[in-house]
């Protein structure tokens, strides 16, 4: 039988997913199907309800519903539970709901494996605190930062994020605080996990912030340079990035969850890029 997957968020109909995980069961072989489902915003529990009792068997879960879908799930992984949002979620044997988190591995394997950084004993430094940056923290930290910073606009909710990650193993220096604690600091990653360039705009970042062959990465993706893309390479970046590869290899870990077979990422990652340059100049 043809297994039923979906994403759902709100809005949805851009989602690449359906896209993405339709290119994965083609190469993989396997029998399944994957929607985009629209759910209204203070009704996520019902739609997801009526999905998985229609047979559902998992699906992803987008913005703004990760924090409901932590609620939602019976069943937490540890790292979900740390990173206090939800983007993947399977039904179990016994029709109980696993919720689990598969950005933050997502962005870790961008990073490493299509972007061929090496994270060992750097310094990265977070910007945001919000649901983007708290999947991030803990497989940075498993991916063996030294020093991981994390800044915000509230600085506060950066403080907040990063005693939930002391004490893990391997251990990182973390560091939490507002733009004004970065003057005098350099990083070898500058990752932006805000959402600020959906308004067009950077966070005020001082200058000087960039160690010499560094890189700037931006969760968000486009056709072109997002505004942080733009000011990291004028203000001294040597490489900079998108998200389109942590969205790629995000759900690839998504489908080795439900699937148990890990797709190959870097034919469908350039397919993708591809597509989205065509969408921008068509
Ligand atoms: P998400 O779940 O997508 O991360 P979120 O929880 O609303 O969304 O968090 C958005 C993040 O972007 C927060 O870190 C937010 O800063 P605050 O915690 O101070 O709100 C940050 N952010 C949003 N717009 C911003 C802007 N224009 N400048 C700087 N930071 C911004």
């Amino acid at each position: 039988m043809t297994d039923t997957y979906a994403v759902f968020g709100n809005p949805i109909a851009h989602s690449k997913s359906p896209l993405i995980h339709g290119w994965f069961a083609e190469q993989t072989g396997q029998d399944m199907t994957y929607q985009a489902l629209l759910a209204p915003e203070d009704d996520f529990q019902g739609h997801a309800e009526a999905f998985f009792a229609e047979g559902g068997q998992g699906a992803n879960v987008t913005v703004p519903f990760k924090l409901d879908a932590l609620v939602f799930a019976d069943k937490l992984s540890p790292r979900a539970r740390r990173a206090g949002a939800v983007n993947t979620l399977q039904k179990g044997q016994n029709e109980e709901i696993y919720g689990d988190n598969t950005d933050g591995i997502g962005l870790v394997r961008d990073l490493t494996d299509n972007l061929g950084l090496d994270l060992k004993g750097k310094r990265v430094l977070l910007v945001g605190a919000g649901g983007a940056a708290r999947g991030a923290v803990e497989p940075l930290i498993n991916a063996g930062v030294a020093r991981l910073k994390i800044a915000n606009r509230t600085p506060e909710k950066a403080q907040q994020l990063i005693k939930i990650f002391h004490g893990l193993q391997p251990e990182a220096e973390l560091a939490a605080g507002n733009w004004d604690s970065l003057e005098g600091s350099q990083f070898d990653l500058i990752i932006n996990a805000t959402s600020a360039s959906l308004s067009g705009s950077v966070p005020p970042l001082p200058r000087g912030l960039f160690a010499p062959g560094a890189v700037a990465y931006d969760m968000m993706y486009a056709a072109r340079p997002t505004p942080f893309m733009s000011w990291a390479e004028d203000v001294g970046a040597s490489e900079v990035s998108d998200g389109l590869g942590m969205l790629v290899e995000q759900a690839a870990e998504a489908f080795f969850l439900w699937r148990q077979v890990r797709p190959e990422t870097t034919g469908i990652l350039h397919r993708l890029r591809m597509l989205l340059q065509e969408e921008a100049h068509g």
